[in-house]
């Protein structure tokens, strides 16, 4: 048999909370030749996640921790994260805040989505808060995960327009169907590829 001549892919953790449509996003362009990056373990603070379910499909192994004592729940990651060698963390849609620590153990390796053009909002309720502003765009950001919530260095960003009438349910999934395509391309480039 011919040897394999497969790149190696750089091993990648997603943390989710919740829905978990952009662990589905990067599961799909992880599954691309090209990909940079190959999903080997799901991480999730709540064992509820609907998210959680794809790890099923796809057969990526998952991880539930209680964040009631945050650093107990940090220090077992970071062992299961060593365990399975990953070198990249993609925060998508995690609900928790991770410690200077923890942060600081995968130093410019972890990257969040946030919907928002950062600075701008900040935090949760963007939507609602980006509607109350008068906004006439928003969008949402790829962008270095470091010790302050949602202020590490822009990676990428794709505005949408805000329509007349628009609601914050409306506003929400048309920005979810740009995350999904921002997140993979800020992967890419990064790593060049
Ligand atoms: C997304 O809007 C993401 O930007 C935010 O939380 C939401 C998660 O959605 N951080 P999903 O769980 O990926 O569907």
């Amino acid at each position: 048999m011919a040897p394999s001549t497969g790149i190696k892919k750089i091993k990648t953790a997603v943390f989710i909370s919740g829905t978990g449509s952009n662990l589905l996003s990067l599961i799909k362009f992880s599954k691309l030749k090209k990909s940079p990056i190959s999903i080997n373990i799901v991480i999730s603070n709540n064992a509820k996640s609907k998210g959680l379910n794809y790890s099923k499909q796809f057969k990526i192994k998952k991880k539930i921790y209680n964040f009631k004592i945050r650093n107990l729940a940090e220090k077992k990651i970071l062992l299961e994260l060593k365990r399975n060698e990953i070198d990249l963390i993609c925060l998508a849609g995690f609900m928790k805040i991770l410690s200077k620590n923890f942060i600081d153990n995968f130093k410019g390796k972890i990257l969040n989505i946030h919907p928002s053009l950062l600075p701008k909002f900040k935090g949760l309720n963007t939507h609602e808060r980006a509607l109350k502003n008068k906004e006439n765009f928003s969008g949402c950001t790829v962008h270095y995960v470091n010790s302050k919530l949602d202020s590490g260095k822009v990676i990428l960003q794709k505005k949408v327009k805000i329509n007349k009438n628009e609601t914050s349910k409306t506003l929400r999934d048309k920005i979810l169907k740009q995350e999904h395509k921002l997140y993979p391309e800020a992967i890419k480039k990064i790593f060049n590829s």
